[in-house]
Formats: structure tokens, C-alpha cells, sequence
């Protein structure tokens, strides 16, 4: 089995290894990042053994495997398995995915895990989101209209208004775009970041919503929405196959469209 080594000037120290159970013939290392707030250690890499003829499929039936029966400590969001709630999100093999949706067998060799890249970690896989999640609240990411609701009906769209907002209302807010994007690395706590900046443009496109120009309004700085450089990381990472990119040129054409 390859060895992992770690780079020497990492402070992720090498750390466990769970052997698999005896007789297992379908055996495949998962080298996990480990670290607790609680113990005052610098993080290391834990190595468990997985019999895959007695594991499920995809990262995220492993992770679960390890928890139920090898390692309890082994922390980590999910809760739907099935891609919806985002919260399975992680670094699977150099990429930012959902566990869920990624199959162990899409991995060659040993399959490293690590928290979404440049966010603090909570514990483990766990990353602390409260910035991306007040960087939503931002933007008001709800309808806002001055014009009463129809009495006996809601607020109609036609065909083609709803169909702008296809490739935007399928986001799950996994934050697997933002945490891949560069500009977001260095300059997180200014510039918005691709999810929240797709969820602004599904608010700006939306037929029903009356306060357009406040939106952009908003977004109009140079750090919010214009430290993308198109870079598109954001697109080829999303677990859902949006485009974020398009939806922040989007913006920044509209921008342009209203300064003629
Ligand atoms: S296209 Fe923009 S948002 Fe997407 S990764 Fe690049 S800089 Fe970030
Ligand atoms: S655009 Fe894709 S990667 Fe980004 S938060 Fe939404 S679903 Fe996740
Ligand atoms: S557990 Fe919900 S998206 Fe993976």
C-alpha cells in the first residue's frame, strides 16, 4: 500500500492508523484530517483500513462506517445523504465535493479527506461557515416586493421569467465553489464568494422581485462582487453542476448596462 508523507514543513502530524479487521480482501486506506480544539495538539492524519466488501459505495458510507465502528471521535456534517443539504461538503481527493454524491471507486489509491480548504475548522471535517452564512444574510436572499400579493392567487411568473432562474434555484449552499476560489482565500472576509454571489443574481433575476437596483446598489464595491477574476475554479467544483461564474458575469454585465 503507498505510503502518505506529508511535506516537511507541515504542521499536520502523521497520527493513527486503524489496521483492518483480519480476512478483509477489498481493503482501501482513508487518510482522514484530525483535529480537536480540545487537546491542544497540531492536527495529524488518521490511516483507517476499510473493508470495502463490507462498506457502502460512496465517501460519505465510509465516513459513517468509521464512525459507527471503528472511531467514534471522527467528526463531520451530514444529514441527507442524497445531495440536497449540502452539509456533507469536503475536500475528497483534492476536490471539493459532497461525500454523498463521490464514489469511493472514483478515488485511485488512498482517499484523503480534508475540511473545505481555507475556512476555520470546528473539529475534523467540520469547517466553521459563520462568515459565508452572514455573507448570505447580507444579501437578503428572500423575495422583496412593495406591491401586495394578488388576494386570490400567487405571484405569477410566465414560462420564460421562471425559466431564468433554472441553474440558480438548484444550489444546495455546500459552499464547495467558494471555499475552491481563490479570490475568496484571500480576501473572504471583503468579497461575497461565488455561492452567495449566485444566490444574489437568482434574487436580481427574479421577475417577481421589485427591488432590482437596491439589489446592485448593494454589490457595488469593489471588493463584493469585482475580486472575481474568472477564474471559474467555482464552476468545475460545483457537486450540482451550476455555474456560478456566469451568474457573477451576469451581475457585473448588468452593472455595465445600467452606467450606459
Ligand atoms: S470565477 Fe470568480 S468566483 Fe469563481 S473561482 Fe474564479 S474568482 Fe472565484
Ligand atoms: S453553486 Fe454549487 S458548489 Fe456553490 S454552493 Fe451552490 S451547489 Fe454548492
Ligand atoms: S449528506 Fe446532504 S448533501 Fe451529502
Amino acid at each position: 500500500m503507498a505510503e502518505f508523507t506529508l511535506p516537511a514543513n507541515s504542521k499536520v502530524q502523521p497520527g493513527n492508523t486503524y489496521k483492518a479487521p483480519a480476512g478483509a480482501k477489498r481493503v482501501r486506506s482513508f487518510k482522514i484530517y484530525r483535529w480537536s480544539p480540545d487537546d491542544g495538539k497540531n492536527p495529524s492524519t488518521d490511516t483507517y483500513e476499510i473493508d470495502l466488501d463490507a462498506c457502502g459505495p460512496m465517501v460519505l458510507d465510509a465516513l459513517i462506517k468509521i464512525k459507527n465502528e471503528v472511531d467514534t471521535t471522527l467528526t463531520f456534517r451530514r444529514s441527507c445523504r442524497e445531495g440536497i443539504c449540502g452539509s456533507c461538503a469536503m475536500n475528497i481527493d483534492g476536490t471539493n465535493t459532497l461525500a454523498c454524491l463521490k464514489p469511493i471507486d472514483d478515488v485511485k489509491g488512498d482517499v484523503k479527506i480534508h475540511p473545505l480548504p481555507h475556512m476555520p475548522v470546528v473539529k475534523d471535517l467540520v469547517p466553521d461557515l459563520s462568515q459565508a452564512y452572514a455573507q448570505l444574510r447580507s444579501i437578503e436572499p428572500w423575495l422583496k416586493s412593495d406591491t401586495p400579493a394578488p388576494p386570490d392567487s400567487e405571484r405569477l411568473q410566465s414560462k420564460d421569467e421562471r425559466a431564468k432562474l433554472d441553474g440558480m434555484w438548484e444550489c444546495i449552499l455546500c459552499f464547495c465553489c467558494t471555499t475552491a476560489c481563490p479570490s475568496y482565500w484571500w480576501n473572504g472576509d471583503r468579497y461575497l464568494g461565488p455561492a452567495v454571489l449566485l444566490a444574489a443574481y437568482r434574487w436580481i433575476a427574479d421577475s417577481r422581485d421589485e427591488h432590482t437596483g437596491e439589489r446592485l446598489d448593494a454589490l457595488e464595491d469593489p471588493f463584493k462582487l469585482y475580486r472575481c477574476h474568472t477564474i471559474m475554479n467555482c464552476t468545475q467544483t460545483c457537486p450540482k453542476g451550476l455555474n456560478p461564474a456566469k451568474a457573477i458575469a451576469q451581475i457585473k454585465t448588468l452593472m455595465l448596462e445600467r452606467q450606459v
